[in-house]
């Protein structure tokens, strides 16, 4: 079975650059990108491509190739899916806010209203794909809503998680290092394989009973969020053992068995992804009754609630146990470098905790607007929005952000951070000058050099 069009719902993180790659790998395939978002869907039209609603390296130049050939967006969502064989469904996946399984369960009504809103429209038989990460046996529910609409349409479900990490989402999808679908239908396992198989190699791609897909995605994500939970749990012993982590992590990954990637301790992990899927998989399995499963899982989340914690609490402690009316200066905002998305950033919460202690903070990153910064800070809801607007400044340029702080905290990792004049930082500030380096990146001796009182994780 040939594929001419494909709909994706869903214009997000996930969305806009698996289907800018898919389009522009198959020339002859129309893809079809909707979302209920009309802001969104006019951002990936935008002429100016700086403009895009996400930033990834390598995104803007393939939507410039593909965009208004064969890669569409759109807010016609009902006229996307009734004319598409294969429909993705990309909406996001967040943990529940209410309700049952509050705090831990996916919420997967848009998934849901994806399902309903496919089932009402199509009249031709269809290929539903799920690539949003769902829990495992979601595909039963999705089956149930498609299959009981009385239409007389067919539809195969397939699972088709992505495994792209944001910020090298485009590499990622140009050269994976496997694509998994799960699914029944032979036939509709194939046309996805050949539509891949345009640019990945068939013997990377792994086919699955739909529910082996499901699965993995969760477990992948939980297995990596695990490595840095382990190694930010090596990292304080190191702090009080004189070991250095980076150390640590070089000798361990040096073991074939360990391998050397995923091992750099940090302030915690941050993003959409690992803390929603491990607090999902820890539901699941607390919901077959498997307690001792989940409690194993549910570590990997408190320890890395524990870094961010000691984070700003050695912070504060160093600083002489008080921040209140000092000016910490925070580079980065984002949850990793190289994208502009902030969902779960550890920077969130670090800057939450020194709140509470009447810190004045200065925010400077290169990719985040500063209404993402307040929106984050007034979602937590933790002070008035008023509060975050007086105690909370940001800014374009990080030197300004810098003068006459007391600290500096590096958030996240951005390759630009080590190119900074750091001795114009040092007389910029005001002394003595702490650097708290919550991503390793500069160089303890040389910041000693200037001055500076430094301290990083796990070293
Ligand atoms: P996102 O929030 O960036 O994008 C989701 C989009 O779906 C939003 O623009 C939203 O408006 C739209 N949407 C929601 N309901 C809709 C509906 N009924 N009709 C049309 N549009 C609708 O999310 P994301 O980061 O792209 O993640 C999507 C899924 O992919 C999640 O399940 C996530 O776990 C998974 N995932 C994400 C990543 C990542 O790096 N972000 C990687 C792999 C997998
Ligand atoms: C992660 C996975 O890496 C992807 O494979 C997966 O598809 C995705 O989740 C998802 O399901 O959404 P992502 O969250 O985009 O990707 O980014 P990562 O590179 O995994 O980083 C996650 C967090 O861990 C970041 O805050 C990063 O700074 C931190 N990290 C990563 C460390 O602290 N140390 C490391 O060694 C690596």
């Amino acid at each position: 079975m040939k594929i001419s069009k494909i709909c994706c719902i869903g214009a997000g993180y996930v969305g806009g650059p698996t289907m800018a790659v898919i389009a522009k790998m198959n020339p002859n395939i129309q893809v079809t990108i909707v979302d209920i978002n009309e802001d969104r869907i006019a951002a990936w039209n935008d002429e100016d491509l700086s403009n895009l609603p996400i930033y990834e390296p390598g995104l803007a130049e393939i939507v410039k190739e593909t965009r208004g050939k064969n890669l569409h967006f759109t807010t016609e969502i009902n006229k996307a899916i009734d004319e598409s064989e294969m429909i993705f469904i990309s909406v996001n996946t967040p943990t529940k806010t209410y309700g049952k399984g509050k705090g831990m369960a996916a919420d997967l009504k848009y998934v849901e209203l994806c399902a309903r809103n496919i089932a009402e429209v199509a009249t031709t038989d269809k290929i539903v794909v799920e690539k949003s990460t769902l829990p495992v046996r979601t595909a039963k529910a999705i089956k149930s809503i498609l299959h009981n609409t009385g239409s007389g349409v067919k539809f195969d479900i397939l699972s088709n998680p992505e495994f792209l990490a944001e910020g090298t989402a485009i590499e990622d999808l140009l050269s994976p290092d496997r694509v998994l679908i799960g699914g029944e239908s032979e036939e509709a396992i194939e046309a996805l394989a050949n539509i891949y198989g345009s640019w990945v190699s068939q013997d990377q791609i792994l086919r699955t009973n739909v529910w082996s897909s499901e699965l993995s995605k969760l477990t992948a994500n939980a297995f990596l969020a695990q490595r840095i939970s382990s190694i930010n749990a090596i990292s304080e012993l190191c702090e009080k053992t004189e070991a250095n982590v980076s150390e640590v992590a070089k000798a361990i990954g040096m073991d074939s068995r360990i391998g050397p990637k995923f091992l750099n301790a940090s302030i915690g992990f941050g993003g959409s992804c690992f803390q929603k899927d491990i607090l999902n998989l820890v539901y699941i399995a607390r919901s077959y009754g498997l307690n001792e499963v989940a409690d194993y899982w549910e570590q990997v989340i408190t320890l890395n609630d524990h870094q961010k914690r000691r984070f700003s609490d050695n912070l504060i402690s160093t600083l002489y146990n008080t921040v209140s009316g000092k000016k910490i200066a925070m580079l980065g905002w984002a949850f990793k470098k190289d994208t502009n998305d902030t969902r779960e950033s550890a920077a969130i919460y670090v800057a939450d905790h020194l709140l509470n202690e009447q810190a004045n903070i200065a925010v400077y990153d290169p990719k985040v607007p500063s209404k993402k910064v307040y929106g984050d800070l007034d979602y937590l809801a933790t002070r008035s929005e008023d509060e975050n607007k007086e105690l909370v400044e940001t800014f374009d340029n990080p030197y300004d952000a810098i003068k006459d702080a007391h600290a500096v905290a590096i958030m996240t990792e951005w390759d630009e951070f080590k190119t900074y004049d750091w001795k114009k930082v040092y007389d910029l500030m005001k002394k003595p000058a702490f650097i708290f380096d919550g991503r390793n990146i500069l160089n303890k001796d040389e910041m000693a050099e200037i001055g500076f009182e430094y301290s990083s994780i796990g070293k």
